[in-house]
């Protein structure tokens, strides 16, 4: 069962650290994102309809492209100024290089990394041959492991997200569109419930400042949908990139909770659930943000 987030009387303590002059119309800033990159421009969608799962809970969906300040916006204009473009190339030099035990590549089986445009897409997702919800790095572990005898890379380490900027890149541009019905319901429903599940000294739920709270300032951020459509993400308060799981894990550790950990069956359906908050946003490759 879902539990609903409402503000009842008794406010959470972190409440306190929402500013209380709150705009009445706090609002993402009003602006376009044209990327220019190596194959000219690609126009992403920042601003979409809510999608029908959403109804009565949010109208229009926004990338957190449009939450960060002029100069953080400027960054993703161009690949050129793009700090995370940097990732893309280790992960192309990653993709064509001779590591598995028979001095097999990425490439000696797949070809160019373009043979996976619209994966990024369209994950999580559960695969039609085995039924296991799959994240972009589950499949790339699965490849890892039981096509080129390799040990697994970590999930935070620096092989995994170069492969990961490289694999999202060959989606930019593209509608996220992440199904969830049929054989991801109950992933889907178990990522909603822990969505609305208050966590932490500070009994917040994701909800709470995502759903509740976005376009308000929270100390000196101006919070956002937390949408994952912009990931892996460029954090220029890390100087690194990050996945969608690395960053709940920020997120549920600033409620002062314990974390779930990246490749949980926890954070796998809630991967999946926010990811379809985002239907219809665009693929950015790799974004940027502070
Ligand atoms: C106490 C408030 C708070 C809670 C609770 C919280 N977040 Fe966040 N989150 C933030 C702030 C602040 C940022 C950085 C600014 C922004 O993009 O909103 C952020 C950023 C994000 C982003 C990055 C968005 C982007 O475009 O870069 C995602 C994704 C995200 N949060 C998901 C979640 C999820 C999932 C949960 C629940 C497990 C959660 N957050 C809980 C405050 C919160
Ligand atoms: C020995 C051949 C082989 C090698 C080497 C290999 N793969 Fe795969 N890969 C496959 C096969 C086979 C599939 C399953 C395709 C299918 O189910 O349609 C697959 C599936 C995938 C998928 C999911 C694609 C999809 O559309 O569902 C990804 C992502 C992937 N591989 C990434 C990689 C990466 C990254 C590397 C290098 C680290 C790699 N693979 C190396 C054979 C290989």
């Amino acid at each position: 069962m879902t539990r609903k987030v409402t503000l009842g009387a008794r406010l959470s303590p972190v409440l306190a650290v929402f500013a209380l002059a709150l705009p009445l119309h706090a609002t993402p800033v009003d602006d376009q994102l044209v990327i220019e990159g190596e194959n000219g421009p690609v126009e992403i969608v920042t601003e979409a309809p809510a999608p029908v799962h959403l109804k009565g809970v949010l109208e229009t969906i926004y990338s957190g492209w449009r939450f960060r300040n002029a100069e953080t916006r400027a960054l993703e204009r161009d690949d050129f100024d793009n700090p995370g473009m940097v990732f893309v190339d280790r992960g192309r030099d990653k993709w064509n290089a001779a590591i598995g035990a028979k001095g097999e590549s990425c490439a000696s089986c797949h070809g160019g990394p373009e043979s996976l445009k619209g994966l990024r897409a369209v994950t999580p997702r559960v695969d039609e041959k085995t039924g296991a919800l799959m994240t972009l790095e589950n499949y790339i572990d699965t490849c890892l492991t039981q096509r080129m005898g390799l040990e697994s890379w970590n999930w935070t380490s620096t092989d995994m997200s170069d492969m990961l900027a490289l694999i999202s890149m060959q989606s930019r541009g593209m509608a996220v569109n992440v199904a969830i019905d049929g054989p991801a319901a109950p992933y889907w429903e178990q990522g909603k419930e822990i969505y609305y599940t208050r966590y932490g000294q500070l009994e917040m739920a994701c909800a709470n400042c995502h759903e509740q709270y976005f376009g308000h300032m929270i100390r000196a951020d101006h919070l956002s949908q937390g949408q994952t459509n912009g990931f892996p993400v460029y954090r220029l308060k890390d100087a690194g990139l990050l996945s969608a799981q690395k960053r709940f894990v920020g997120c549920v550790r600033d409620t002062r909770a314990e974390t779930f950990k990246p490749n949980s069956p926890e954070f796998k359906a809630l991967e999946l659930y926010v990811a379809s908050r985002g239907n219809g946003l665009s693929v950015e490759g790799v974004s940027v943000r502070h």
